[in-house]
């Protein structure tokens, strides 16, 4: 059965105009859009979203960040979904990230790296719940 995970664009990645670069490597790689939307988010609704982040020393910069323009939130389906696409992406910091990543050739640092997507499987079926209801993704 096809699995379902998180993505999205940060503001950073709007805002360097490279939206359909991102989803055309998620299409040329297997994983389809079940569910999409553009937003931005308001600092209670990203500090929602990161809650399991809050303790972080970087929390506060990076809700503030997240609310500082729009991102695209996705719904991506396909096998093994959650581990593709954080192949695609690469490591959370872009100089870590290997060469053909979506970080490696976008994202400026950790902070700002382009792109979020569901680590696990409970933490995409919270993420998914948290932007999308039911009607809104297509099977
Ligand atoms: P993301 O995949 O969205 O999940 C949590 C985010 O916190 C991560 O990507 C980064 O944007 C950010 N992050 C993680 N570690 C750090 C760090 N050490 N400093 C600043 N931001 C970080």
């Amino acid at each position: 059965m096809a699995e379902k995970t998180l993505s999205i664009i940060k503001p950073d990645g709007v805002r360097k105009n490279v939206i359909g670069d991102i989803i055309k490597r998620f299409e040329s790689n297997g994983l389809k859009v079940a569910a999409m939307k553009m937003v931005h988010l308001s600092r209670k609704e990203a500090e929602g979203f990161y809650a399991v982040h809050s303790a972080r020393p970087f929390f506060s910069s990076l809700t503030e960040f997240m609310s500082s323009g729009p991102v695209v939130l996705m719904v991506l389906k396909g096998e093994g979904a959650i581990l593709k696409n954080r192949e695609l992406m690469g490591a959370t910091d872009p100089a870590k990230a290997a060469a053909g990543t979506i970080r490696k050739d976008h994202a400026d640092s950790i902070e700002a790296n382009i792109v979020h997507g569901s680590d696990g499987p409970e933490t995409a079926v919270f993420e998914i719940g948290y932007f999308f209801s039911g009607i809104e993704i297509f099977e």
